[in-house]
């Protein structure tokens, strides 16, 4: 197989839900069909949530088992399917938004109780600021769910993306008849059945037609009136719109039934896009190029505390990566070859001999990556679009033993290049202050420092909003940072950050300096 064979088979790409709405389920449905596992409940322990959110035991337990689930990889029809694992837990959010640079296109899974949740539009902010085209599944239809059209307008309000409806529920709850596939007018009928794929689809070429009361009595009437809207307001699908990621196409389904999940991943694989071209400092990559390039999404520690090697996640760009072949690290100017790089399966990791754009491959890594390293064939070139986000949570880090003040700084210097959280300096470094999305954090790297290095740590609140970087007229910039000593900060690539107090405080500042623009992520440098 040539190379653009090779990435035209491809479709690599995430599913991202607020917690519970049905993403391991979703997941687990989809491996089924890949022939990926063979029974249901393999992915499930993927998650800690509900009941123990801060028992260290349990994050332990998660780390071990995302790396196993990090990246599942499965054949379907003849395309290779490479789905991204992204953390069930908010307090990991910023991993996801990490993942979710490293994919193709993405499946948003919504619980249809519930409609869109909180994390649900962070996640989805992400995948705007990236343009990444985007389905939505509206699960859980075999409950009593909302109205779908106040569904696809919550959507559209929410989320800012235009929606357009591929298959429409009938009736909902223990009313529920199927769904009507608006792309190729058949209904697909609902069977409660949690192992067995339901088969039962009848084409109906004519809405109008006696056979559809026959078939769903008094339901056609209002599934005549629905689509009628549907096409009237949605108009048609155009799946460029869905590859520019301007309009979302939705699904209704029940995972946990399997019910909608063939017609999902089928028109998932025809419409989703392969591996993409990438923008790098430099230029533009595309994936068909000869020469190999890639980056570094995550870095996952070893969960063995006597062994400190990680595991380094590389998304392959362009060409080919191969086994014991040198390539370039650009960050450290170093060339380097991998004698083990693996490949991720459902549950086991596999020797990997060649990668190709969309590919995942996995690095035993020293400590030679931070997120974001690139790797070349030779040329000099950095990938962009590895952000970091403002933190919610700053605490100060305070050193509780001073004979071990080495160790703790290359803990946290290690820990934070695996991304667990943010570090910011100040005043030369000698305050350090730290950034997360969650409590959970803290926790894992005070563990982790004092387990890990040996080093003893405690965290002393802080009360910052939000962390904004900087860019605009230097003199400006140097004059603010001046005057607001106390709050400005470095963060690991030398750039400078204000932590503001307030909201009130950060507006204060934006309005009193028009020549300063005040970011809440890094991704405008890169
Ligand atoms: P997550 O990864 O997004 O957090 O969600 P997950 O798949 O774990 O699903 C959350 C809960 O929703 C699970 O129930 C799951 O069985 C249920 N669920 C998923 N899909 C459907 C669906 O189509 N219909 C209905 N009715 N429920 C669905 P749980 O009680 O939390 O877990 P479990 O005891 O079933 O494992």
């Amino acid at each position: 197989m040539n190379l653009t064979d090779e990435i035209h088979k491809r479709k690599t790409f995430a599913i991202i839900s607020h917690p519970d709405a049905g993403k391991t389920t979703l997941t687990e449905k989809f491996l089924l069909f890949g022939g990926a596992i063979q029974t249901a409940g393999a992915v499930k322990s993927n998650k800690i949530k509900k009941a123990a959110t801060s028992d260290f035991m349990e994050i332990e337990k998660q780390r071990g088992i995302s790396v196993a689930t990090s990246v599942m990889t499965f054949e379907y029809n003849g395309k290779l399917v490479n789905i991204l694992d992204t953390p069930g837990h908010k307090d990991f959010a910023e991993d996801t938004y990490r993942t979710l640079t490293a994919v193709d296109s993405v499946i948003l899974v919504i619980d249809c109780v519930k409609g869109v949740e909180e994390q649900t539009e962070k996640l989805m902010e992400v995948c705007r600021m990236r343009n990444s085209p985007v389905i939505v599944f509206i699960n859980k239809v075999d409950r009593d769910g909302r109205d779908p059209f106040d569904l696809l307008d919550e959507l559209e309000q929410k989320l800012n993306i235009k929606v357009r409806p591929m298959s429409w529920p009938i009736n909902s709850g223990r009313d529920f008849k199927g769904v009507y596939k608006l792309y190729d007018k058949s209904i697909n009928f609902f069977e409660a059945n949690k192992t067995k794929i339901s088969k039962d689809v009848i084409r109906i070429d004519d809405l109008n037609s006696p056979i559809l009361d026959e078939l769903i009595d008094k339901d056609a009437v209002r599934l005549r009136q629905d689509v009628e809207l549907i096409d009237g307001v949605y108009g048609d699908f155009d799946v460029n719109d869905y590859l520019k990621g301007e309009v979302a196409p939705v699904f209704f389904g029940s995972a946990l039934n399997n019910f909608g999940i063939k017609e999902l991943l089928e028109k998932f694989l025809e419409i989703a896009p392969f591996p993409q071209a990438r923008q790098s400092d430099e230029r533009k990559v595309m994936p068909e190029e000869s020469k190999f390039s890639g980056f570094v999404f995550k870095i996952h520690a070893n969960l063995d505390p006597r062994h400190r090697d990680r595991i380094a996640f590389l998304r392959v760009c362009s060409g080919k990566f191969e086994r014991n072949k040198f390539f370039h690290h650009v960050r450290l100017n170093k060339n380097m070859k991998f004698a083990s790089p693996f490949t991720f399966m459902a549950d086991s990791k596999a020797l990997l001999e060649d990668a190709y754009a969309g590919d995942v491959v996995g690095l035993y890594d020293t400590g030679n990556f931070k997120i974001g390293d690139t790797l070349t064939e030779g040329e000099d070139m950095m990938y962009k679009g590895i952000p970091s986000f403002s933190p919610e949570i700053f605490k100060e880090l305070i050193n509780l033993d001073p004979m071990k003040s080495k160790q703790l700084e290359k803990g946290i210097e290690q820990l934070t290049d695996e991304g667990v959280a943010q570090l910011f300096r100040q005043d030369q470094g000698n305050r350090k202050f730290i950034g997360t999305v969650g409590e959970l954090q803290f926790e894992v790297i005070q563990y982790r420092l004092e387990h890990e290095y040996n080093a003893k740590c405690r965290f002393d609140a802080r009360a910052f909003f939000k962390a904004c970087w900087m860019t605009g007229d230097k003199n400006a910039i140097d004059e603010f940072c001046r005057f607001r000593q106390k709050n400005i900060v470095k963060d690991k690539d030398e750039n400078l950050v204000f932590l503001a107090e307030t909201a009130w405080i950060l507006n204060t500042a934006i309005q009193q300096n028009p020549k300063i623009e005040f970011h809440t992520t890094s991704e405008f440098k890169i």
